[in-house]
């Protein structure tokens, strides 16, 4: 496109060389999947409402943010890898297609002076392609800060108890932690040195529990063969037994915003499976929040992975089906197991293409990243983008089947196999043939590649 600007719900934005949103993608931000009670990612969201009643709820904020809002609000450096433009997507390089939830969560303490909310949303990240990848996907942000007040006047532990005794009824959740996590005092923020110790260990604690409360929320909803109840009244679900009991595992994290962090998994059907991370805010972010008197707690969860396994859906690209076969096989309040419906035959096309020769010597540099960067300015995610635009839903999976380095010219071959099925139709060979020139013909003419 030659335009000097890119148009993004009717507003103008300049061109730049950061701009890399594509016109799959945005239509993509009118879906809003999260919202619809009868999908199972809406499904799961209003599950979670339910057990936070007195959470606010934002579920329609803007996918497109500042970076400012995505980044530096949260204290990323200024050359941390989630910003770069291979892997996020930017309308020019101040405004981009949040990365996370975690974009909003300065916003609605300052603007909205929430103090316990949830942001639901679209979040848009550049990645391969798979069955469990997909550039668009779903995440609920759970804030909760607490003023000096409730601090000290048993808010916490009241709360706590609370939680447990519904965790305990349903008999559901067991915790396990690294020895890491498990025999380290919580580790302080330099702010945090006024705070009490024991009253960011509290916090900690609250958070703890609010997550297995959340899981043994998701769980205790999941429908059994044996019970016809599919009430989604809260109540309700605290009489139904788990199958067996869920463990939660504990593991220390990283992330710009929070000190500690965790990254939290359940171990469902024997698989260990990665659900979110989450952390003790940042004092500097409270305080931007306006609140910098307060200790709190924030998670990000991934819904897909989850919803994929909770109601037995193999492919990603299905949440984003129209199908009646698939929409019609959900219920509100209720987890059940998707039946899939006949898989259409695959066709498979290989690709091969070399990459750019190194450009320059590399033997006296001392960056750790050059040789890499010299040899290859092939990012592959800027090929699985570009397969993505061309062929959209019909591509079921790109990978690597064969790499190897010519003996002469050190130049290095790359050999992708793509697979197209539609989730819906067979394909014929002709139409996918349409599609592979075309994706051969971009790899020359866009990336600049040789074919071989
Ligand atoms: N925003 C983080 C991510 O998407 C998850 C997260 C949310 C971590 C809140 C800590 C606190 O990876």
């Amino acid at each position: 496109d030659s335009s000097s600007t890119i148009t993004v719900f009717d507003k103008e934005y300049p061109r730049d060389d950061y701009t890399n949103v594509t016109p799959s993608i945005l239509a993509r931000t009118q879906r809003r999947l999260h919202l619809n009670p009868a999908h199972p990612l809406g499904i799961l969201t209003h599950i979670i409402y339910d057990h936070f009643p007195h959470f606010k709820r934002h579920d329609a904020l803007s996918p497109v943010v500042s970076t400012h809002a995505n980044f530096d609000s949260l204290l990323f450096p200024p050359d941390h890898p989630g910003r770069s433009r291979h892997d996020a997507y930017y309308v020019n390089r101040t405004t981009m297609l949040r990365s996370h939830t975690s974009a909003h969560e300065v916003e609605v303490m300052r603007d909205h002076g929430h103090r316990a909310f949830f942001v639901a949303a679209d979040v848009y990240r550049r990645d391969e392609i798979d069955a469990t990848h997909y550039p668009v996907f779903h995440q609920i942000e759970g804030v909760r800060t607490f003023s000096p007040t409730e601090l000290s006047d048993g808010t916490l532990t009241r709360e706590i108890a609370e939680m447990q005794a519904f965790i305990d009824r349903t008999g559901i959740t067991r915790t396990s932690e690294e020895p890491a996590v498990r025999d380290n005092p919580p580790r302080l923020q330099p702010e945090h040195h006024s705070a009490r110790a024991a009253d960011v260990a509290l916090v900690l604690e609250h958070l703890k529990t609010s997550l297995n409360y959340w899981v043994a929320a998701i769980f205790s909803r999941i429908a059994h063969p044996s019970s016809s109840s599919s009430s989604s009244s809260s109540s309700a679900s605290t009489t139904a037994v788990a199958p067996e009991p869920i463990e939660v595992r504990w593991i220390e994290g990283s992330f710009p915003h929070t000190t500690p962090s965790f990254e939290i998994e359940i171990k469902y059907q024997g698989q260990w499976l990665e659900v979110c991370g989450c952390g003790i805010i940042q004092q500097a972010m409270l305080k931007a929040g306006g609140i910098s008197d307060h200790i709190g707690w924030a998670v990000g969860f991934g819904l897909e992975r989850l919803a994929m396994v909770l109601f037995n859906i193999p492919d990603i690209r299905l949440f984003w089906s129209e199908d009646p076969r698939f929409l019609d096989q959900f219920q509100p309040g209720r987890i059940n197991r998707f039946v899939p419906y006949s898989k259409y035959p695959p066709c498979l096309k290989d690709i091969s293409f070399w990459l750019p020769e190194p450009t320059h010597p590399t033997a006296t540099t001392t960056d750790p990243d050059a040789t890499a960067v010299a040899g290859t300015e092939f990012h592959e995610n800027d090929f699985m983008e570009l397969v993505r635009e061309i062929a959209q839903d019909l591509v079921e999976d790109v990978k690597l089947v064969d790499s190897f380095k010519h003996p002469k010219t050190g130049r290095m071959s790359h050999c992708y196999r793509i697979v197209y099925r539609s989730m819906d139709r067979s394909v014929t060979n002709e139409e996918i043939n349409v599609i592979q020139e075309e994706v051969r013909t971009r790899v020359a003419n866009q990336l600049g590649l040789a074919l071989r």
